[in-house]
């Protein structure tokens, strides 16, 4: 099966599940191009995501698309999608259940894409991979995980919140395509 007839039957899937969290909101399943060398994984729908159905569209998705130009990378380039698919209640902190619910369909949704590298985006998402893992510490590195890479970067709201961490967070992007070339370099 082609990974987008496979990426449409596992949100078919997702959306039929009635035992999972949080669903008074909408289904956030993620969205670009299957063949991507990126995914990012952020950590869940905010307000706009939930209204729109598409991940990162609000101030945090204007600045991760703005600094992936900078690095002459477009939206499209690469596959964008969260943790978490719906919508926790007032943007709230996604609890351990529900990650726990939810994370099985993102492993899937992985092994569907298949990217050179997983950028998570802010510590939920780099601590599902890299449990011990401290963003301030660990950003801006490679990490094998299983068979996967992993390169934590902060979280765009958190670098919109604080003059240091939007200096890091546009640093781990300016080493990104290095990273890429580093990933690829290992899995030959
Ligand atoms: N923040 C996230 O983590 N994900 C989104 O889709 C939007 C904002």
């Amino acid at each position: 099966m082609d990974k987008c007839k496979a990426l449409k039957k596992l949100e078919e899937e997702i959306e039929n599940n009635k035992g999972l969290p949080l669903l008074e909101a909408n289904l956030v399943f993620g969205e670009g191009n299957a063949d991507c060398k990126i995914l990012f994984i952020g950590e869940a729908p905010g307000k706009k995501e939930d209204e729109l159905r598409r991940p990162f569209v609000g101030r945090s998705g204007k600045l991760l698309e703005k600094t992936l130009c900078g690095i002459g990378i477009s939206r499209d380039d690469v596959y964008i999608t969260n943790i978490i698919k719906r919508r926790p209640p007032e943007n709230r902190d996604p609890s351990k259940s529900e990650i726990t619910a939810y994370t099985p369909y993102l492993i899937r949704q992985i092994d569907i894409i298949k990217p050179t590298v997983i950028a998570t985006l802010g510590r939920f998402s780099m601590n599902y991979f890299l449990p011990d893992a401290t963003i301030s510490i660990d950003q801006g590195h490679v990490f094998k995980v299983g068979e996967y890479f992993v390169y934590p970067i902060y979280h765009p709201a958190a670098a919109m919140r604080n003059k240091k961490t939007m200096a890091e967070f546009k640093n781990s992007f300016k080493k990104l395509q290095l990273a890429i070339k580093k990933c690829e370099g290992l899995n030959k």
